[in-house]
């Protein structure tokens, strides 16, 4: 049954059950969007209580979340290894994701590689058979154009992702752009993800594909199912 209940059940459901998973002295990379903010926060309250435990931000938004939650932070720069990674997703097929609705996939993608364990935190409205979501592709802000041709030549429908709640274009927390690159069905994620990597100007893209290790899926009544 897909979470249509628009509550965020199986989103807190997801990233709370992941956030108890950590165990005192991990080093824990903290993903961005709303179900990770539940992991984050749930973390929070565990080191409230006691538990000891650092983390790694994958974007601003989490940094300030956690040091609001009151977690421990280390700099992605000192950082070497995580324990584990709890990381949201836009779309989940056989364990490849599509990630970066939140721009935030480059720094993601070094933090959740780098996680001896990789947990995925989602509701079930993300589960597919294939993967289909458009793929975000952070790109060099003068590599725009370059980097357009290029993703329409890999037979993709870029589109610059604009900004919300001001005139102009998405800013990464790097300084970057951002492309939302349709391809349809993706037949062959691991083929266009080698792809999208050689594409000079490109940063990073958003397929994360033989990267998690389980998946936690929420649903509306607040169960988890673990893949
Ligand atoms: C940010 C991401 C997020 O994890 C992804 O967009 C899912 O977000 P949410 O949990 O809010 O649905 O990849 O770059």
């Amino acid at each position: 049954m897909k979470n249509t209940d628009g509550t965020g059940a199986g989103k807190r459901a997801a990233g709370e059950s992941a956030a108890d998973l950590v165990s005192d002295g991990d080093l824990v990379g903290l993903g961005t969007g709303s179900t990770a903010a539940h992991a984050i926060r749930r973390l929070g309250a565990r080191v409230d209580a006691g538990l000891d435990v650092r983390g790694v931000a994958t974007s601003y938004q989490s940094r300030d979340l956690a040091r609001e939650a009151g977690v421990p932070l280390e700099s992605l720069a000192d950082v070497r290894r995580v324990d584990v990674a709890i990381d949201g997703a836009d779309q989940v097929a056989d364990g490849d994701l599509v990630k970066g609705g939140g721009a935030a996939h480059a720094r993601e993608k070094v933090v959740d590689s780098a996680a001896d364990r990789f947990v995925v935190v989602a509701d079930d409205s993300k589960l597919a058979d294939a993967l289909s979501h458009p793929v975000p592709v952070e790109v060099l802000p003068d590599a725009r154009a370059t980097v357009r041709e290029a993703l329409r030549d890999a037979g993709g429908e870029p589109e610059l992702r604009a900004a919300e709640r001001k005139d102009g274009p998405v800013v990464t927390d790097n300084g970057n752009l951002v492309f939302d690159c349709a391809f349809g069905t993706i037949e062959d994620p691991g083929g266009l993800a080698r792809d999208l990597s050689t594409v000079p100007g490109v940063v990073e893209h958003g397929l994360f594909v033989g990267l998690a290790d389980e998946v936690h899926v929420g649903t509306a009544d607040g169960g988890v199912a673990t893949r």
